[in-house]
């Protein structure tokens, strides 16, 4: 099996005799609410999905992983993780050494070890993790929108979200379900949308050469024009029940939160990939993009700036796969000499356009099936609007 990222699985999750303990001090606790993304966070960092992360990110880490693309310790993590609160929240927890970890609807999830309390240079923030400052990018919208300080400390989680999904695997369960099979090298593969012919290309083109592939949609936040979760599963359900072998691959949930943050986040999903067992980690054109703020291959190339070893995955690059009409099949600029007219390639914007006027997009771009499942749903909610 693959080391985890920085060597040790973490599990922040207690025994439940310290756990009922646990609960009954946290009642006595200063309270700091979590929004949904915050919740997701702690989850993953409980189950060890975000190891070495023992908590939300204290300054010295939160400064060098913005500035370094390293926690303190030299370890690689792209992304910060914090948990922001309200001037009054800090006077209200100021000298209280543990906090009370609660969800917007009332219930107790963790408990936190407030190591410091720092303010968050916002500006700073947006322009080193997303490369911009723009309050269009999504990313940085939601930045601006946190409170102005950040909360540092190692977590204890007491309590599981209630909404994941059927399709979810703890990092330790997805290991486990990999030895059983007697996997040794998985690919894993991120997205956000429907699966469509170039993403399932660059699948079977992996698992062409590893033993397994680990379909693992993110279906925490994401952006409200991004297709729904509950949706994408329907659809992804259909097309492996069609097109996939079940002894080679498994569909399970990714409850992380959408950054859009492209290159950084591309490094991100592969460090927490290997967390859940992969060996291997597809990287596209414009991973984890948004718009035109990055280019095509800034995802790819950035890992150029790590070695090998240190990242830890193999990353499997692609470039931009679309379907030939003069090859009669999927390729690659760098597998089909024939000129861009022939390739049939469909943005999102244009696929939900064609979806909300009721028209198909072509087969040679989605599979028919996952195509009447989004058409369905897609008319279903314009007819509520
Ligand atoms: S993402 O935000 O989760 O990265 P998306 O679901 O569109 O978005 O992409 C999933 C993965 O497939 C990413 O690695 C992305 O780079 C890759 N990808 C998507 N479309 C293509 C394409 N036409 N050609 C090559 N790679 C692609």
């Amino acid at each position: 099996m693959i080391e985890p990222h920085g060597g040790q699985l973490i599990n922040r999750i207690p025994c439940e005799e310290d756990r009922l303990a646990l609960l009954e001090k946290a009642t006595m606790l200063p309270v700091v609410t979590l929004t949904p993304w915050n919740l997701s966070d702690l989850y993953m960092i409980a189950i060890g999905a975000f190891s070495p992360l023992t908590g939300f990110m204290n300054q010295t880490n939160y400064t060098h992983v913005l500035n370094k693309m390293r926690l303190a310790n030299g370890t690689i993590w792209s992304l910060p993780i914090t948990l922001s609160v309200s001037e009054e929240t800090r006077d209200k927890i100021f000298s209280s050494p543990t906090v009370c970890l609660q969800g917007e609807d009332g219930e107790i999830y963790g408990l936190m070890e407030v190591e410091d309390i720092y303010e968050a240079d916002k500006t700073e923030e947006a322009r080193l993790v997303y490369g911009t400052i723009d309050a269009e990018h999504p990313g940085v919208q939601k930045t601006y929108e946190q409170e102005a300080f950040n909360l540092g400390g190692p977590i204890t989680l007491l309590q599981h979200p209630t909404a994941l999904q059927d399709h979810f695997q703890t990092p330790a369960e997805l290991r486990e379900t990999f030895q059983q099979r007697g996997w040794k090298t998985i690919v894993g593969f991120q997205t956000r949308n429907p699966i469509h012919r170039a993403h399932e290309y660059l699948q079977k083109t992996a698992l062409e050469t590893v033993d397994g592939l680990l379909i693992h949609p993110l279906v925490g936040e994401t952006k409200k024009d991004d297709i729904p979760a509950d949706i994408r599963m329907k659809s992804y359900s259909a097309l492996l029940e069609n097109y996939y072998p079940s002894d080679r691959v498994i569909l399970s949930v990714f409850p992380a939160a959408m950054r859009y943050a492209g290159p950084r986040e591309a490094i991100f999903h592969s460090l927490v990939r290997k967390n859940f067992g992969c060996t291997h980690f597809i990287v596209g054109r414009d991973h984890a993009g948004v718009g035109d703020y990055y280019d095509t291959f800034a995802a790819q190339n950035i890992f150029h700036q790590f070695s090998k070893d240190e990242i830890g995955i193999e990353i499997m690059a692609f470039e931009h796969a679309f379907y030939c009409i003069k090859c009669s099949s999927m390729a690659t600029a760098k597998t089909c000499p024939h000129d861009g007219e022939f390739h049939i390639h469909l943005s999102g914007t244009k696929v939900r356009e064609m979806l909300k006027n009721g028209q198909r997009p072509p087969k040679e771009f989605s599979r028919p099936e996952v195509i009447e499942i989004l058409l369905d749903e897609v008319q279903h909610d314009h007819e509520d609007e």
